[in-house]
């Protein structure tokens, strides 16, 4: 994909890019185009993904690790070609140690539900404590708050500082001899913050906690290196980097796998049954009972072959550059205050936002109107929220193929909800 200049550095060609993407082409409401800046919740779908959907089911459907018919060959290969291309994707060391689940909830679930059921060293119990922070997704708090109910572990997460960053000031204490596990988000859903992931492992890999980093709004937007990262597990969803709904991610280090229990028991995870106990393949299979998403697992292989085609080292630039450009034409709207990083660095390409004291949802129906889909609410992140005080926030996100242009109509936009609201 070449560069376009459309007066940013580093902008994609989106132009060229846009046409991959069908539903770009809508107009909504008497004819006015499409300005989708709600790409944190789920991602467009490219021509490439919604092709090697159909082409799976047109071609190739039947379950998998199951049968000795061509379809069942053809099928088994195409979901374990699919892991390869992710494992690819994350740089990680071994095929095995990708796990395919549902989406992110689920990979989450999946660690903290180990957790609670290991042998030492790895067992969560009353005597330990889980650290999380205070700007993680719901689906990064709800499962160590059940995990804490049930086994009694205290659960200690970071603050923020005011300008929307993690508080690590008094990370000694929140880490601790104690510490099980730490889960934290790598870029925050509704924040942007991109976290620094290595102080955190430092303190981690000290007192001897495993890390669990949830990379949903990573994945799909820079390039991510499991290795770099030194975490034990790494969880991201697919829909929000081009692919289907129902196919998330679990990588987790190939020793720890092979150690710690699976979560969800049925078919294909199993070595041997009997009627008084079982055992259990090896991983990635451990951990993937009953009959995949094989068709999501195929389209999120096309998601990546699709991404990798362009290269997430550009990609991660163009939003670089948009999100840049945004938070400059944001900060001229009047009453407008960002929750969150007000700059471009170490931050990702979504941008949480109050409008004076015009309720969010005000803001998100007058922004419809005028065909600008922005998400607005807490984001599945309240405390967030509670926070900064605030009930709710308005949030545009941006992908590779967002443009200056609609940036513009975003900002215009927001002036016309004033207007309107008086
Ligand atoms: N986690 C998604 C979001 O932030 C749904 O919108």
């Amino acid at each position: 994909m070449t560069v376009a200049r459309q007066g940013l550095p580093g902008l994609l060609d989106t132009e060229a890019l846009r046409k991959d993407f069908p539903i770009l082409e809508r107009a909504l409401h008497d004819g006015k185009k499409l300005v989708y800046l709600d790409n944190a919740a789920t991602s467009q779908k490219p021509r490439q993904v919604i092709d090697a959907l159909s082409e799976y089911y047109e071609r190739y459907n039947a379950n998998v690790h199951r049968g000795v018919h061509v379809l069942a060959e053809e099928a088994t290969a195409l979901y374990e070609g699919a892991r390869d291309k992710v494992a690819e994707f994350i740089n990680a060391p071994s095929r095995d140690e990708v796990i395919f689940t549902k989406n992110a909830s689920e990979s989450l679930n999946l660690v903290a539900n180990m957790l609670g059921w290991a042998d030492e060293p790895y067992r969560v119990d009353h005597e330990t404590e889980v650290v999380i922070t205070e700007m993680e997704h719901h689906s990064n708090i709800v499962p160590w708050q059940l995990l804490s109910q049930r086994t009694g572990a205290k659960l200690k997460w970071f603050g923020l500082t005011d300008d929307g960053r993690l508080d690590l000031s008094n990370i000694d204490e929140v880490i601790t001899e104690k510490t099980k596990i730490v889960s934290f988000v790598l870029v925050s859903n509704i924040l942007g913050t991109h976290n620094p992931v290595e102080a955190i492992v430092r303190r981690a890999q000290e007192v001897g906690a495993l890390v669990l980093i949830d990379a949903s709004q990573a994945a799909p937007h820079m390039p991510l290196d499991v290795q770099a990262l030194q975490a034990d597990f790494v969880a991201f969803t697919g829909h929000k980097m081009c692919g289907p709904t129902g196919i998330g991610v679990l990588w987790g280090r190939q020793e720890l796998l092979e150690d710690l229990p699976p979560f969800l028991g049925g078919g294909e995870m199993i070595e041997t049954v009997s009627m008084h106990s079982s055992t259990y393949a090896p991983a990635p299979h451990k951990f993937e009972a009953g009959t995949p998403p094989v068709a999501q697992a195929v389209g999120l292989g096309a998601a990546v072959d699709y991404l990798t085609s362009i290269g997430m080292d550009k990609i991660a630039l163009h939003e670089q550059a948009i999100t840049e450009y945004a938070i400059k034409r944001l900060l001229e709207v009047p009453d407008l205050r960002i929750i969150g990083p007000a700059t471009a660095e170490e931050r990702g390409a979504a941008i949480s936002f109050t409008l004076g004291d015009i309720h969010p949802h005000d803001v998100g129906q007058v922004l419809d109107e005028q065909g600008i889909a922005v998400r607005v609410g807490h984001h599945c992140a309240r405390p967030v929220c509670l926070r900064y005080g605030i009930p709710a926030t308005t949030r545009a996100s941006f992908y590779l193929y967002s443009t200056p242009g609609e940036i513009d109509a975003l900002a215009d936009g927001l002036e016309h909800v004033r207007n309107f609201f008086g």
